[in-house]
């Protein structure tokens, strides 16, 4: 790949750019085991829940437009599952046609649409039979896969089955801030034992249905990674309590997905039906790197001390801004899927003064741009996200916008950051000079 134009970092024709978003954190009015959850006091850090969020669920036309007019081809979005099927066996025909129509109008606008079925939510009735765990979530997983691969007909190309899979089990199961709020390793285990049947089982319905209609259909989950590496890569201690968690966190999910098995410790090797070779593609969630200190005084945590990687800025969250990490990230799921070709399926910063947000996205891309480089076969990047929205156990805290969004009004309101994305869009061309704002 050639650098080409003066100044700029220039990505090919066809590359995708956009933004991610999730169904629960910008719609309104769901009601799912998260709604749930918001209305438990003390989970959501400002007391507030995703009852209104910004309100996507009847601005979605205009958002789309919006987003199209800035120069994006491409949008990642969620269905909600408990919209589709709010009771168990009962589809809701209005909200399939709905995202249908939010599919057909991504097209008619020039965004190619990538459709997440599952962003980490679940209806309730699934929810109160165990979510992740329960023995009925595969199937009927896969038949929620099949409603949306029907009703959204050639439309969608590009599938993730499943968001996040492995921050979904260690956050709700292990560390309890996320529904179902459990503490518990060997339920942590059985939840990702249960995230990865259904995703081989949602990845069976939608190539069933694509080949039954003979449409392509291109499956992968959106899998977060985070750099996880030894504080002091000369002390064995370091090193060896980086090394489980890194596998875990970062590598494990992406072996049973080419291996077919799970393997241990989470599984006992076991081959789950569809797992081989379910993914056409690697999505990838990049934020942030963290660096492990052996810590004899915490025994609970495996002896694990976790903390920002040393040396960076850190955004509103506390995360490490490096975008060598997102590099790194892209080369390890590259590596870790045998080459598959890869899409940042999130990528962006807490920053509520939209400081640090220009100078994110300009190295991140220059770092993916890098990563094509040497050879990882990078096909798209989708900015997280559009709107400042509900952030899960934050509220409304942590804000990943490139819009605000004005409390009462809800009015969409472009930052600084929202224009250069539109720029490098329009372009497809990054500034090669480090950016810095005003
Ligand atoms: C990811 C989630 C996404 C959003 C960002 C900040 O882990 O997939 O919904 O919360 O983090």
């Amino acid at each position: 790949m050639s650098d080409a134009a003066a100044g700029g970092l220039r990505f090919p024709d066809g590359f995708l750019f956009g933004c991610a978003t999730a169904a629960h954190q910008v719609e309104g009015g769901n009601v799912n085991d998260w709604s749930r959850w918001e209305e438990r006091p003390g989970r959501i850090k400002d007391g507030s829940s995703a009852r209104v969020a910004v309100d996507h669920l009847s601005r979605w036309r205009s958002d789309l437009e919006e987003l199209a007019a800035r120069g994006q081809n491409a949008h990642r979005f969620s269905v909600e599952w408990s919209r589709v099927e709010p009771r168990e066996g009962v589809f809701d025909r209005s909200a399939l046609a709905h995202y249908a129509e939010v599919v057909r109008t991504c097209r008619e606008l020039g965004m190619e649409p990538l459709v997440t079925l599952h962003h980490f939510t679940f209806p309730l009735w699934l929810a109160d039979q165990g979510g992740a765990s329960a023995p009925s979530a595969p199937l009927r997983f896969a038949r929620f896969a099949a409603a949306c691969a029907e009703a959204f007909g050639a439309g969608v190309r590009w599938w993730v089955t499943i968001n996040e899979p492995v921050v979904l089990a260690t956050v709700g199961y292990l560390r309890g801030e996320w529904p179902p709020g459990d503490t518990s390793l060997l339920r942590t285990f059985a939840a990702l034992r249960g995230l990865a049947r259904m995703h081989a089982a949602g990845a069976l319905a939608l190539r069933s249905v694509a080949a039954t209609h003979r449409r392509e259909a291109l499956v992968s989950v959106a899998h977060h990674v985070r750099g996880l590496r030894p504080a002091d890569p000369a002390s064995p201690l370091d090193r060896l309590v980086a090394a489980g968690p890194d596998y875990m966190f970062n590598r494990w999910w992406l072996r049973a997905c080419r291996s077919g098995r799970l393997g241990p410790p989470i599984g006992l090797g076991e081959r789950v039906p569809g797992l081989a070779g379910s993914l056409d593609w690697v999505g990838l969630n990049y934020y942030c790197d963290d660096v492990l200190h052996f810590d004899p005084t915490r025994p609970g945590e495996l002896f694990a001390r976790q903390s920002p990687k040393p040396g960076f800025p850190l955004s509103t969250f506390g995360w490490a801004i490096d975008p060598e990490g997102l590099r790194d990230a892209l080369h390890l799921v590259g590596r870790e899927s045998g080459g598959l070709p890869v899409m940042v399926t999130e990528n962006g910063v807490a920053d509520v003064a939209d400081e640090l947000r220009p100078g994110y996205i300009v190295g991140h891309l220059a770092a993916v741009h890098r990563a094509m480089r040497d050879g990882v076969d990078v096909r798209g990047y989708m900015h997280w996200t559009a709107w400042d929205n509900f952030e899960w156990a934050e509220g409304y805290g942590q804000r990943f916008g490139l819009y605000a969004v004005e409390p009462g009004t809800l009015r969409r309101c472009p930052k600084p950051s929202a224009a250069l994305y539109e720029q490098i869009c329009r372009s497809r061309t990054v500034p090669s000079e480090p950016h810095t704002q005003g």
